[in-house]
């Protein structure tokens, strides 16, 4: 089966996890995770936290600004935006671990609240991935994916680009475009997620809301509940 584009994190080089460390530094990216950030320290004081697909740890980063309580915890597959998440998060206490969220080793029922942001997507064998989270999960708890989807309004998305990369480089403003419309065309449609998590044992208890993140309006929140 062809991979959805994880394999190319497996081995992806330094330079390459560097190059995304530096062009996702923009004003907006920063924003969207400042506001997912606050999404999730309004839904818990303290407890352990997982973000699956950390990448550079910024998500991480945000939330130990607002509640240096909560235990932070980091997957990603490519042990290149391992190594830096773990700079980017010098001095801070997390724990990151270089793995594949399909079979991960954590015990089940550890977290008090699983989020990810623009990993899903890249998932192989998602439904398995999800029975994961839904494992690991403390019963009742929820998972808050932030997801850029397939079926997003065009025009919105190319308005608020303009707006959103206006003082931003030269470089910045022509590469991310490209970067991005190439993401957001690898994405799911709504409904293909939606099938998705039908198969899994989250099946009766999720709901999926359009957001705009960072002034980007071309994001889902999704909320799984482990049903006890
Ligand atoms: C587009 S990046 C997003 C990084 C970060 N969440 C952010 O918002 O900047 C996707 C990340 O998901 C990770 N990833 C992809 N498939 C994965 C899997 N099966 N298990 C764990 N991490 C995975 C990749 O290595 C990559 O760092």
């Amino acid at each position: 089966m062809k991979s959805r584009g994880q394999e190319s994190f497996v081995s992806l080089p330094g330079f390459a996890a560097r190059l995304y460390n530096n062009l996702t530094q923009t004003r907006a990216i920063e924003r969207q995770h400042q506001e997912i950030a606050r999404d999730l320290v309004s839904r818990i004081e303290h407890g352990r936290l997982l973000d699956i697909g950390t990448g550079p740890g910024k998500l991480l980063f945000e939330v130990h600004q607002l509640n240096s309580s909560i235990e932070l915890f980091g997957l990603d597959i490519s042990e290149a935006m391992v190594q830096l998440a773990r700079k980017n998060l010098t001095g801070i206490n997390v724990n990151i671990q270089c793995g594949d969220v399909r079979h991960t080793n954590y015990v089940d029922d550890f977290f008090d609240i699983v989020t990810c942001t623009g990993s899903f997507y890249l998932w192989d064998n998602p439904e398995k991935c999800l029975e994961e989270v839904f494992r690991i999960m403390k019963k009742d708890r929820s998972a808050y994916l932030y997801e850029t989807y397939q079926d997003f309004n065009d025009s919105q998305v190319r308005e608020a680009l303009k707006t959103n990369l206006a003082g931003e480089s030269l470089v910045r403003r022509l590469v991310t475009p490209i970067f991005l419309m190439r993401q957001l065309r690898m994405t799911y449609r709504t409904s293909e997620i939606v099938d998705i998590i039908k198969r899994t044992s989250f099946a009766g208890s999720y709901t999926i809301g359009q957001i705009s993140l960072g002034g980007f309006p071309a994001w889902l929140r999704i909320q799984l509940t482990k049903c006890a």
